[in-house]
């Protein structure tokens, strides 16, 4: 198969506010009539969408080996179910974290080994990687923040401080050593977010 479709990934810690901007992005892409599929990870599959239940599920203990093996499982049978096919078919798929996440949580947050989640990544992505991945980048004590005046906190977001530290730090190197890397302040205005991330967008593959 030869996608003709952008792959546009969001990462970022915590509540950076990544669903709001894919939905946003979205939009404006669809307002400038280009076919566009939102998904995200772990889910975007029916068999992902039950293994993110397992994975967030704040009663259940994970071991770090188990739980990059659960995200690895629900990414293979998403790529497979749902990315690549809409590659062919639409102008832009925005996908809501991909296999960066891995690296950053599962590598560098649990401290698995780095080249076997590579390793793992690149087989469970099929090679795919994202044409632009946009960081919405915050220190993680803004973003468990965020997420806590929500409500409910999932089973990551209960991991402590240093854990998410760790993950910010993995993101914002991976940002500065990786090609097709943007990276947004997102303490920023909800527009001010936006607004960069439609820059970002145009630099990278042209105006809409
Ligand atoms: P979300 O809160 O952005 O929907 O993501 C779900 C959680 O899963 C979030 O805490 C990040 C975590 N995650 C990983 O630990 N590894 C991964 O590979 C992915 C995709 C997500």
């Amino acid at each position: 198969m030869s996608p003709n479709g952008r792959f546009v990934v969001f990462e970022g810690p915590e509540g950076a506010g990544k669903s709001t901007q894919v939905k946003r992005l979205a939009a404006w892409l669809q307002a400038a009539d280009l076919k566009v599929l939102t998904t995200r990870e772990p889910g975007g599959s029916a068999l992902a969408d039950r293994v993110r239940d397992i994975l967030l599920d704040p009663t259940l203990t994970i071991d770090a080996e188990a739980e990059f093996l659960l995200y690895s499982a629900a990414r293979a049978q998403h790529v497979k179910d749902t990315i690549q096919p809409a590659l062919a078919t639409h102008d832009a798929v925005l996908c809501d974290r991909f296999a960066a996440s891995s690296t950053a949580y599962q590598g560098y947050g649990r401290g698995l080994n780095l080249d076997w989640v590579a390793s793992v990544n690149a087989h469970t992505t099929q090679g795919l990687e994202p044409h632009l991945t946009i960081l919405l980048d915050l220190p993680p004590e803004t973003g468990l923040a965020r997420v806590a005046s929500r409500g409910r906190v999932d089973r990551l977001e209960q991991a402590d401080i240093a854990f998410h530290r760790r993950v910010r730090e993995a993101f914002v190197n991976l940002a500065r050593d990786n090609q097709g890397w943007v990276t947004i302040d997102a303490t920023q205005s909800e527009d001010g977010v936006h607004q960069a991330i439609q820059e970002a967008y145009a630099r990278a593959f042209g105006a809409p």
